[in-house]
């Protein structure tokens, strides 16, 4: 998949960013890739202080953790991504950006130690399991039992990580997270919660 930087200024806005992929991938962003304007508010607050650790669960081509990284350039961003090709785009769009604080792994998240961070971005990352409309490609399998096997998973890591540890979700249902993050803000249309847990 061929990457390209057309642009100076690549975070000016998402039709700019989005123009670092082919053309097969910029369709799918406005369903699949979140929004600058969504990156910036949830990197700012999942990266508090300098040393943050923040990982994004399904990163596909990188969009969160680039542009986060590039908007808080104290922090470390880690992304996991289950489909090898989107992993590659995202790797390739690291080189491209001259970012030292982003770090791509290719595979399940299940098999990744979710301790090792202080902060979490979930974008609805297994929805794709339970309607067959947009989903990214037919790579995978899809079924409504691994929709509940990673939620349920997610939902048990989350109740084990420690206070004060801090979550963004979008486009999340508040009952697929435990009761003990209280939501510090909520906005674009309350798609967007920003949760803290205690
Ligand atoms: C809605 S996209 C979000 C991409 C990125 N987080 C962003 O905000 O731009 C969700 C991604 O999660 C990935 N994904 C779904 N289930 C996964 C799993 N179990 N492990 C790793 N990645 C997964 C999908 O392949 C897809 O690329």
């Amino acid at each position: 998949m061929k990457i390209t930087s057309l642009n100076s200024n690549p975070y000016r806005d998402d039709e700019a960013f989005d123009q670092q992929f082919s053309l097969r991938i910029q369709k799918l962003s406005k369903i699949h890739w979140s929004p600058l304007k969504i990156i910036k508010t949830a990197a700012t607050f999942l990266a508090p202080q300098s040393g943050s650790r923040v990982i994004d669960i399904g990163s596909g081509v990188g969009k969160f953790c680039i542009a986060a990284a590039h908007y808080c350039p104290h922090a470390e961003f880690y992304g996991i991504e289950q489909r090898k090709n989107l992993y590659q785009t995202s790797k390739r769009l690291k080189i491209l950006s001259g970012l030292n604080n982003v770090h791509f792994t290719h595979g399940d998240f299940t098999e990744i130690n979710l301790k090792d961070y202080d902060g979490i971005y979930f974008f609805n990352s297994f929805a794709e399991n339970l309607s067959s409309n947009g989903r990214i490609d037919n790579s995978i399998q899809y079924s409504p039992s691994l929709y509940n096997y990673y939620a349920n998973y997610l939902y048990k890591i989350l109740e084990e990580k420690p206070i004060g540890t801090r979550l963004v979700t979008y486009h999340v249902d508040e009952n697929e997270i435990p009761a003990s993050y209280r939501l510090t803000d909520s906005s674009f249309d309350q798609k967007l919660k920003l949760l803290i847990k205690h």
